[in-house]
């Protein structure tokens, strides 16, 4: 790959003698030429500016002399030939951001020639021009802050795509687990000899020699790192990339992902789920409890009304339990359970009346004994979307004309939730967990059956 860099600074440019990109220029891998644009002036000053039309601070580098320096430019290297593909690279502060993506789409290019301005830029005919020609026009940036000119930003832009070449970097697996690698996450933190520096100890699973561990801590230090540093790349992240262990990272981490783009299936629950839904639960019970309630009556109650048997028994009644998922695609293929409702139809199963003022709760309601969704998808709209796929499950079955439910008095976010849904409490209940008597608000909700 042939780079042409054009300056008033040549000088800069010496640092491309060193380390591997000098190797490479040596080897013939990478073809640096770099231009004195003051070889394309015609007047005794040699100038190469002027000032900016519509006033303003600064001077403008003139188009006449960058034109007739970029056609010779363009026209010597091997670019110039018909079917070969050039780019002039233009460094500017209003430029697209450079990210790797742009380095490895480069590296495909056979001339790459970087049009170095100073002052307040080049006129913007320059890139408007050549973009007529049949060569593309980068106008890039390396990062929100302004330099004096274009030169650093060339060194590195050329270093970027050139250490991409095949034959520049030694061994071309450090290539492939880098920070900006195609996952979009940072790279973990690194570690050598000596063991204890300081008083500050190499992590210890690093020296136990188990390889998914290590594997495993260094895709956690990962997904740490760029949600501490680099919250706009979380934002960014496939979804469906990520597994739970990942998600609760990143929660963990403070992050609470909202994936855009994941693939997210509402249905029923099969018969072979009750396991996963038996941990779903588990999981996300305690989540729904007020904080003074205990472990051990949380324990309880999980062992006892949330067991993979329980779930069992409810799969095997699905006139009377009905069970909806939301599924979303594991990193290994398979499928991650992250939300779950439990509609009983058969009545207000569990929910006594008495405190709920008379006419409010009509006899045979449907209950929505449990509306559950991990930590991680909170503000996703998964439990918007599960909800109200609930009530059309219940509508669909025509047998009830209201939907109950209760929640702790304490969990403000789910009244919330359960109101902008269309449900008002009616009254209380009594709710055991454990040895606890817990009171809930009862809500209601009406639904339309669909008959026929
Ligand atoms: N020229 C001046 N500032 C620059 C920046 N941030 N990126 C690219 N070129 C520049």
């Amino acid at each position: 790959m042939r780079f042409d860099l054009v300056t008033i600074f040549p000088d800069y440019f010496h640092a491309l003698d060193f380390s591997l990109m000098g190797k490479a220029q040596e080897t013939g891998l990478l073809d640096v030429v770099v231009h004195d644009l003051r070889d394309w002036t015609e007047d005794a000053h040699r100038t190469v500016d002027d000032s900016p039309y519509g006033g303003g601070a600064g001077m403008v580098m003139r188009p006449d002399v960058w034109g007739r320096c970029l056609d010779d430019v363009l026209a010597v290297g091997p670019g110039a030939a018909p079917r070969l593909r050039r780019v002039l690279a233009i460094p500017t502060p209003s430029g697209v951001p450079l990210t790797q993506r742009i380095a490895e789409d480069l590296a495909g290019a056979n001339q790459i020639v970087v049009a170095c301005g100073r002052y307040e830029g080049i006129d913007q005919r320059v890139a408007d021009r050549y973009r007529q020609d049949e060569v593309e026009v980068l106008e890039f940036s390396i990062g929100d802050y302004v330099l004096n000119g274009g030169e650093v930003a060339a060194l590195v832009l050329t270093e970027a795509v050139g250490r991409l070449l095949e034959g520049v970097v030694g061994n071309p697996e450090s290539l492939v687990e880098e920070s900006h690698g195609e996952e979009g996450l940072l790279e973990y933190p690194e570690f050598t000899r000596p063991r204890c520096w300081r008083e500050l100890d190499v992590p210890e699973v690093l020296l136990g020699g188990n390889h998914a561990e290590i594997a495993r801590w260094r895709r956690d230090q990962s997904l740490i790192r760029t949600a501490h540093r680099r919250p706009d790349l979380v934002a960014e992240l496939e979804a469906t990339h990520l597994d739970i262990h990942d998600r609760e990272v990143l929660v963990g981490a403070g992050k609470i992902l909202v994936p855009r783009r994941a693939d997210v299936v509402i249905g029923l629950a099969r018969s072979d789920e009750a396991g996963a839904l038996a941990r779903l639960a588990a999981d996300t019970f305690p989540m729904a409890c007020p904080p003074q309630l205990g472990e051990t009556d949380i324990a309880d109650f999980i062992g006892v009304h949330l067991s993979e048997s329980e779930f069992t028994r409810m799969l095997a009644d699905p006139d009377d339990h009905r069970i909806l998922v939301a599924r979303v695609k594991a990193r290994d293929g398979g499928e991650d359970l992250i939300g779950y409702t439990v509609t009983v139809l058969g009545g207000p199963d569990g929910m006594p009346t008495e405190m709920v003022r008379p006419g409010r709760l009509e006899l045979g309601a449907a209950y929505l004994s449990k509306c559950y969704v991990r930590a991680e998808w909170h503000g996703s709209g998964v439990s918007g979307a599960l909800l109200e796929r609930a009530v059309v499950d219940v509508e669909a079955r025509a047998r009830n004309s209201q939907i109950a439910l209760g929640t702790n008095i304490a969990n403000k976010r789910a009244r919330t939730f359960y109101r902008r849904h269309g449900f008002s409490v009616v009254g209380r209940r009594t709710f055991e967990v454990g040895s606890v008597a817990n009171i809930d608000d009862v809500l209601v909700r009406k639904v339309t059956p669909v008959v026929g």
